[in-house]
């Protein structure tokens, strides 16, 4: 027999994403409609283990859909990582009588879910991470507003690199995965794009690379370099004097991570949110929700943290091409 759920919890957790917000306020709105109680906890894991933990109501969430960042605060949690943390968060989840958690965060995020369920606590996870390195999802809450944002920069970049014609390189987030890279480098036409999964560049290829652009006339070289691959200000300086040509590094850093959410990621994240909720009132409990193949699916989260995610080959071929 399922047991009746009467109360949930809702918290954010890792790097923040536009359009966790609109994730928050679905869960919210969807689980008042169902005649639950909705308690929100601030500062992530970090502000449940202070016991962080507040009653929302739909007025809480009013005039948030459009806000970038995360109205409940965000954190990174040390002691969730720990045996006594994980133990310590189940029993405040249980002292305020949260009986599923939905975690909107990236990968670590999840996985600090999958523990409490160790404990008896049920979870549901909603992917939401600028990084899109999820595995059970072809969509995360805020790859969409971050690409967008970085590709408004760097465009902005193109033009002064091209008046000065000079070679740029450009460094964009997304920890270890390329995909910010790669849909940089192709929406932006980038010459070059670095991406971690490729595994090592071939720099004599890029200067040669360069040189041949100047020869052709072209005035700029834009180089899209993940984060992942890094040290953007060394391979500057490396360019310029292998190449002669004046090369400058700019790293977008946290400036991708803010901003007002575009359509799809208010949208789809909503998606997510009210999805969350419907799996609880069916008693799907620790869950993962993802989007494939245009239709939003869920996992089970044991399964889904066992994925493996690729780079698409075809995008990267594509890249090349263009
Ligand atoms: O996961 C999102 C992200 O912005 C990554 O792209 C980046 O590597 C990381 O978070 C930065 O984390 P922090 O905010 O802890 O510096």
């Amino acid at each position: 027999m399922l047991e009746p759920i009467h109360t949930i919890g809702v918290l954010t957790s890792g790097g923040d994403a536009p359009g966790m917000n609109a994730a928050v306020r679905a869960v919210v709105r969807a689980a008042l409609s169902q005649g639950l109680s909705v308690r929100g906890i601030r500062r992530g894991y970090h502000g449940l283990l202070r016991e962080e933990i507040i009653d929302m109501t739909g007025r809480d969430v009013a005039d948030t859909i459009q806000r970038g960042g995360t109205i409940l605060q965000t954190a990174r949690s040390e002691q969730m990582r720990t045996p006594e943390g994980q133990l310590k968060a189940a029993g405040i989840l249980k002292k305020y009588g949260i009986q599923v958690l939905v975690v909107i965060g990236g990968d670590g995020s999840f996985a600090g879910a999958q523990t409490l369920t160790e404990y008896g606590i049920k979870v549901i996870g909603i992917p939401g991470t600028i990084d899109l390195d999820i595995a059970c999802t072809e969509y995360t809450i805020g790859f969409d507003t971050a690409a967008n944002t970085a590709m408004e920069a760097i465009d902005k970049i193109r033009d002064t690199a091209t008046s000065h014609e000079r070679c740029s390189i450009v460094e964009v987030m997304g920890r270890d995965a390329g995909y910010l890279a790669l849909w940089c480098g192709i929406a932006n036409g980038a010459e070059c794009i670095l991406l971690p999964e490729d595994h090592g560049y071939d720099e004599n290829k890029i200067v040669e690379d360069i040189l041949e652009n100047r020869r052709r006339g072209k005035k700029h070289y834009i180089i899209i370099n993940a984060e992942g691959v890094g040290d953007s200000i060394n391979l500057a300086k490396k360019i310029e004097e292998r190449t002669g040509v004046e090369t400058r590094a700019t790293i977008l850093g946290y400036l991708q991570r803010g901003g007002s959410p575009t359509v799809k990621d208010r949208v789809y994240a909503s998606i997510m949110g009210v999805k969350a909720v419907d799996l609880i009132m069916q008693g799907k409990m620790n869950r993962v929700v993802g989007y494939k193949g245009g239709e939003y699916i869920d996992f089970d989260i044991n399964d889904a943290l066992k994925m493996n995610k690729e780079i698409p080959d075809y995008q990267v071929e594509v890249a090349k091409i263009l």
